[in-house]
């Protein structure tokens, strides 16, 4: 074994990496953390943990494996696990740690534009055709957000219809991508929603993946929302085909309830990521360091130095289990269940789509007496649109409960329900529904 290898292995058996799956007690996790500060400060020199002036290794920054050996082999071991519960071989790939959804998307966009046009890292967007992303109306602002930041503009990202359940239609995507080329543009991403923020629903994986794979097309899950249900034996279904997915990114900081910021992208390609956003700064990412290369993470990211969002990840991941994890997403999944059949029929409530909810998302109007009962449908649109803002103004003002509310296309503002908490009980749900008829009853 080279000296390289021996140096990855001995901090991979110190800190007992491979086993995430399982939940560990008290005593194992105190150990854990006394092996990752100690690993952490011996490879550390004095003189650059006086540089930045910061001893704890908590606030410590993931750019290169000489200040944060431990941290970057925990993401390593972390994305490797993510991957492999994506379904990618030996959990095969690449990945970071990212600010957020939003950004881990626009590295996604990143990525597919680099596959199909390396040249536009250096010579920018004037080296390539006109490009077009594509992603359904009910997707994400943030992949607008991204192609503005990328010069490739909103105007060329196609938002494909969806049912009536809020699901990207495979026959329109196909249909815009053939009128894309048509039109002479280069369809270079698609952008599948797993979870979507309003309704939180999934869009057909395989059906997409076929389309991608026709036309050859990078395929992104944005399974910000609802990429964690992976973790859960009864739900993970609803991903049926992420692992013929290009690119997915999944937030723990939003269902797994891992403290903010805690987003990852997964990558199938390994060494994308590293030619599309190397620099190899010399001062940094010496290219003549007596260890693998490939464990300077920080020269495949946006950013220079990064934040450790993964210790508290990597150490709730010990401490519950996969299955820990599993039981409180199935537990969020109950309680919006609990939610829908206590409101489907009752007098009052009217649901924006049929059906059992695929997410937490609970999507519904309150009808008070004096608007349900209005003959005119006019009018009673334009009421029902001021009940929602009302009873949350008010939740607020009594500093009760709250919960978000928004329209959506033609439908006018409706209550939207997220569970993300697993502490969250049923009397709560009940408290919820009691606090909106008591509020919104004289609307
Ligand atoms: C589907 C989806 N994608 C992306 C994002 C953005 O994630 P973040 O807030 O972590 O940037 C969200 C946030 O709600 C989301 O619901």
């Amino acid at each position: 074994m080279s000296k390289k290898n021996d140096k990855k292995s001995h901090f991979a058996r110190k800190c007992t990496f491979p086993s995430l799956s399982e939940a560990y007690c008290s005593d194992t996790l105190l150990e854990n953390l006394q092996t990752v500060a100690k690993s952490s400060q011996a490879s550390v020199a004095k003189q650059v943990v006086v540089m930045f002036a910061c001893r704890d290794i908590f606030f410590w920054l993931v750019f290169t494996y000489e200040v944060a050996p431990v941290f970057v082999l925990l993401e390593y071991v972390t994305l490797k696990k993510m991957r492999e519960i994506i379904g990618w071989q030996e959990g095969r790939g690449d990945g970071i740690f990212s600010p957020g959804g939003a950004i881990s998307n626009m590295y996604a966009m990143l990525l597919a534009r680099y596959k199909m046009f390396p040249e536009v890292k250096e010579k920018g967007m004037s080296s390539a055709p006109r490009l077009v992303a594509f992603t359904s109306e009910h997707s994400h602002f943030s992949i607008k957000k991204g192609a503005a930041a990328l010069g490739i503009g909103t105007e060329s990202v196609i938002c494909i219809k969806a049912d009536e359940r809020g699901k990207m239609i495979p026959s329109d995507l196909e249909r815009r991508i053939i009128e894309a080329k048509q039109k002479g543009y280069v369809p270079f991403f698609v952008s599948a929603t797993a979870g979507t923020t309003v309704y939180g629903a999934f869009d057909p994986l395989m059906a997409i993946a076929d389309i991608c794979k026709k036309h050859d097309i990078w395929m992104h899950v944005d399974g910000a929302w609802g990429g964690s249900l992976l973790m859960s034996r009864k739900h993970r279904w609803k991903l049926n085909g992420v692992e013929r997915a290009n690119s997915m990114t999944w937030n723990p900081h939003k269902m797994m309830a891992v403290p903010l910021q805690c987003s990852a992208l997964l990558v199938r390609e390994e060494g994308l990521m590293q030619s599309c956003n190397q620099m190899q700064a010399c001062y940094l990412f010496q290219q003549d360091k007596q260890y693998d290369l490939s464990y300077d993470t920080g020269d495949k990211a946006l950013q220079c130095g990064r934040h450790v969002d993964i210790f508290k990840l990597w150490l709730m991941w010990r401490a519950k289990g996969t299955i820990g994890f599993e039981a409180q997403i199935d537990k969020c999944l109950e309680l919006s269940e609990y939610l829908y059949n206590k409101i489907k029929d009752r007098e009052g409530y009217e649901m924006v789509f049929d059906g059992k909810p695929q997410h937490t998302n609970v999507c519904f109007w309150y009808l008070p007496p004096g608007v349900r009962y209005l003959e005119d449908k006019v009018e009673k649109m334009k009421r029902l649109h001021k009940v929602a803002p009302v009873i949350k103004a008010r939740m607020m003002e009594y500093g009760t409960t709250m919960v978000s509310y928004q329209p959506q296309g033609d439908k006018v503002n409706f209550f939207r329900m997220v569970i993300s908490n697993p502490a969250a009980t049923f009397e709560d749900i009940d408290f919820l529904i009691e606090e909106i008829e008591r509020l919104g009853q004289d609307l």
